[in-house]
């Protein structure tokens, strides 16, 4: 029989049954609405809404249902709904009669509210910790790689020589924000729902700040129509998510193209690379292209969740049961993308000489060559016009800047003299870079320093 069948004359049809039900995902969060269930037994009976013989029974018996569940021994029912009511229902079949007064004072309502925000609460904790791990991990390889040249580009085009460390680094101020976003999803996160009912609160005398401190929440929500039918959360979550599987699409993107015989910046290990069933010679780099791919489908999440809440007239409607598996899904796929990525990452083997004579073509130092002719005094407009005009030489004669003849520099500009081959040395380029935020070896270590010590800040402020 249905927790709520009194006012029905027939069954529920079996499509209105499998279509409604909610168990078959909601399932995931027992664990934190057995939680919420004891809490509020235990302010009811604090409360003198139920009484203490009574609250021990409710309890007792909820942590041995936790027991059965975690061990196996119970089934869900799709008859039961959804978790909430599977839950009551073994306990009404468990302790008897008394089981029937948990639900004093809650309606699903703020009960489902109240599960999400836990389950999500925790999972923020997970994640946070896995992305802070692949901002060590990078930290550590930009560390190793402070030195090594690259080409930058822009346009995919080569542009001017970085190093490996800086473009490290980059993905490791990407992954700041993401962090920042995400403590900051977890601060609206912070608010206890339970309270709320079913949409009016409740007449009952109840203890919100009391069931507020037993979950760990900080605040309690302030306003219980929006309490009900707030997910603005999940959808803060999925935003967050998206963006940092945004930036790891970015990052595998280069790592795939980097993996390619034409560049040969890099190698995956065999433990996270594929082979091919025809191909015998083929490693494939899978595992960044499913981090790109699975990209999609998180942000998929975030477009169903805000197509979900537009328009949703206040206060709870059924359409809010629809939040959980996109977020559900959007959870899943960033913590384990996260743990892949930086696997595949800490073990990859970046090809130093590769990148070094890939710099060297290409003409990444004439920038520099620009600024030579700046620093000896020439408008840079100018120097521009001819330095563009000793690369058109070189391509024509198929040379590079540092292979051509004093003299024949002396043709396009007096100003040129011998310094000029140090000058455009691809190392000097680079370490010449010294702004504040540039690639030099010197500029990035203190970057490097400074996220350190911003990681180890982060690690100790847990969610706070
Ligand atoms: N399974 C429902 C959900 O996930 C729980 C809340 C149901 N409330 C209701 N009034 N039908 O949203």
């Amino acid at each position: 029989m249905k927790l709520w069948s009194g006012r029905f004359t027939k069954e529920s049809d079996k499509l209105t049954e499998d279509f409604n039900a909610s168990i078959s995902f909601d399932s995931r969060m027992y664990r934190e609405d057995i939680e919420g269930s004891i809490a509020h037994a235990a302010m009811l009976a604090k409360q003198g809404i139920i009484t203490e013989g009574e609250r021990d029974l409710i309890i007792k018996g909820l942590k041995e249902i936790r027991e059965e569940l975690d061990a196996g021994k119970l089934k869900f029912t799709l008859e039961a709904e959804d978790v909430h009511m599977n839950i009551e229902t073994f306990l009404i079949s468990k302790i008897g009669e008394v089981g029937k007064k948990l639900h004093t004072a809650r309606s699903r309502n703020d009960q489902v509210a109240l599960d999400i925000r836990m389950y999500l609460k925790s999972e923020i904790h997970e994640i946070r910790k896995l992305l802070l791990k692949l901002q060590e991990t990078l930290l550590g390889l930009a560390e190793e790689h402070l030195e090594t040249i690259m080409p930058g580009y822009t346009h995919l085009q080569k542009a001017q020589p970085v190093t490996l460390a800086h473009h490290f680094m980059a993905y490791f101020e990407m992954l700041r924000r993401d962090l920042e976003r995400l403590d900051d999803c977890f601060k609206r996160l912070d608010y206890m729902p339970l309270g709320s009912g079913a949409l009016a609160g409740t007449g009952f005398n109840l203890d919100r700040e009391f069931i507020k401190e037993q979950l760990g929440f900080r605040h309690i929500t302030r306003n219980s129509l929006d309490a009900v039918s707030d997910r603005d959360f999940a959808i803060e979550f999925c935003s967050f998510a998206s963006i940092l599987m945004m930036h790891m699409s970015r990052f595998s993107e280069e790592l795939i193209l980097w993996s390619s015989e034409e560049f040969s910046f890099v190698e995956m290990d065999d433990a996270y690379s594929t082979g091919s069933s025809i191909m015998p010679q083929k490693k494939n780099p899978d595992l960044a292209e499913l981090v790109r791919g699975k990209t999609g489908r998180v942000f998929g999440s975030l477009v169903a969740l805000l197509t979900v809440m537009k328009s949703l007239p206040l206060a709870y409607n059924k359409d809010m049961q629809e939040d959980k598996e996109p977020l559900f899904d959007a959870v899943d796929t960033v913590k384990k993308c996260l743990l892949v990525f930086e696997a595949m990452i800490r073990t990859a083997r970046f090809n130093k000489v590769k990148m070094a004579a890939a710099t060297r073509g290409g003409f990444t130092n004439a920038t520099d060559l620009a600024d030579y002719l700046v620093n000896k005094g020439m408008a840079f407009r100018d120097a521009h016009e001819v330095v563009g005009k000793v690369v058109l030489y070189c391509i024509e004669n198929n040379k590079v800047l540092e292979e051509i003849d004093i003299n024949k520099y002396k043709e396009f500009s007096g100003l040129i003299e011998s310094d000029i081959y140090e000058y455009l040395d691809i190392f000097q380029c680079v370490a010449r870079r010294r702004v504040p935020g540039g690639p030099a070896p010197e500029a990035v270590a203190k970057a490097l320093e400074e996220g350190q010590n911003w990681v180890r800040r982060m690690k100790n402020a847990l969610c706070k």
